[in-house]
């Protein structure tokens, strides 16, 4: 196993929302633990891909682990370096090292500027460079997003997507990136785009060295990208483990529906809607057992077992072989 490039230590993030008009005249507000009690490793050079319905935390966790984002608590380390224990000053010859992807094409690309001058400010943001050092990084990065020069002159508003997302990813290849957050890099992109874009990623991968977290609700795209994949469920990581593995023999029963709804060709449908379809988990009430439970058949086939709702015993991450972890009383059968 090659060295851990990260490693993420029971985070937790809670923001601030208003629970309503009423209590918001009042001046009160509640808690939203969106990432409660998170820990999981990245290796060099390897992609973990991070799963799960919208809302689930996945951006929190990615914005806390770049530094973007403070956690409530929580340990997350890179390369050797406490991220979550840094002054800016001291993050900053890390974040190089860190990018994101954002899910928004625009996000990261000034609309005044032509596509030549957003990579030479990427170029020599950390680095005096010579002009012609820079012209030299600039086609090489043209060159490795697989775009043509004549791009150099565009603005974004003349891009398509797909282009765009190419100057999204030289971007952060010319700040220096050996980590990246990619956050849905193909949800805003046509179907026959995403292939590309996903080949360029492991491309990249290979030829670079580069680790990547990707967060994606598209299920296919997540099995073929990465080589582990940890399946969020209202904040916590339900089952982690080889993408094979979680994606063919899942062993928590949330993550056999996200799949075999994906099977059913649902996936889209089921992400988007399935919060709201199912029953929410009630972040007033926390230490109510299992926050599957409520949507969970294993429990209803079971005849609602006392344990699954123990205040006392919210399932934890259990090895269970093969590389694979869930949080369940009773796993799934292999
Ligand atoms: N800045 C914020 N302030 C308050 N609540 C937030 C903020 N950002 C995210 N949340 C809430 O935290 C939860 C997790 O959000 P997020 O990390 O964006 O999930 P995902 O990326 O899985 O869709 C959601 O309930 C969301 O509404
Ligand atoms: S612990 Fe119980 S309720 Fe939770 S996923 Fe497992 S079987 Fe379902
Ligand atoms: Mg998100």
């Amino acid at each position: 196993m090659a060295r851990p490039l990260l490693e993420v230590t029971d985070l937790r993030k809670q923001y601030q929302a208003r629970a309503g008009m009423l209590a918001a005249l009042h001046g009160r507000t509640r808690s939203v633990p969106a990432v409660d009690g998170v820990s999981f490793g990245l290796s060099e050079h390897e992609t973990l891909g991070l799963v799960g319905e919208s809302g689930c935390g996945k951006t929190t966790i990615g914005r806390i682990v770049l530094g973007v984002t403070p956690a409530s608590s929580g340990r997350v380390v890179f390369d050797g370096h406490e991220i979550t224990a840094l002054r800016p000053r001291a993050l900053r010859p890390l974040r190089k090292q860190m990018q994101m992807i954002f899910q928004d094409l625009d996000a990261a690309l000034n609309p005044r500027m032509r596509v030549r001058d957003i990579l030479r400010e990427a170029i020599t943001l950390h680095h005096r460079l010579e002009q012609t050092e820079v012209a030299r990084r600039t086609s090489e990065l043209l060159d490795q997003v697989n775009l043509k020069s004549a791009k150099l002159a565009s603005f974004p508003h003349e891009l398509s997507g797909g282009e765009k997302r190419r100057v999204g990813i030289a971007r952060v290849l010319a700040v220096g990136a050996r980590f990246i957050v990619a956050d849905e890099p193909t949800s805003a992109l046509d179907v026959s785009i995403q292939a590309q874009i996903v080949n360029l990623l492991r491309d990249l991968q290979t030829r670079l060295g580069l680790s990547y977290l990707f967060i994606s609700h598209d299920l296919e795209v997540v099995e073929l990208v990465s080589h582990r994949v940890a399946v969020m469920y209202l904040g916590r990581i339900v089952e982690i483990g080889p993408a094979e593995r979680v994606a063919r023999a899942s062993r928590h029963p949330y993550t056999s529906i996200l799949w075999s709804s994906l099977v059913e060709k649902r996936s889209d449908e089921v992400a988007r809607n399935g919060a709201a379809a199912w029953g929410v988990f009630d972040f007033e009430r926390p230490g109510q057992g299992c926050r599957f439970a409520p949507r969970c058949p294993v429990y209803e086939a079971a005849g609602r077992p006392a344990i699954c709702t123990d205040p006392t015993s919210e399932p934890t991450l259990r090895d269970v072989g093969d590389g694979q972890s869930v949080a369940c009383h009773f796993p799934l059968a292999r």
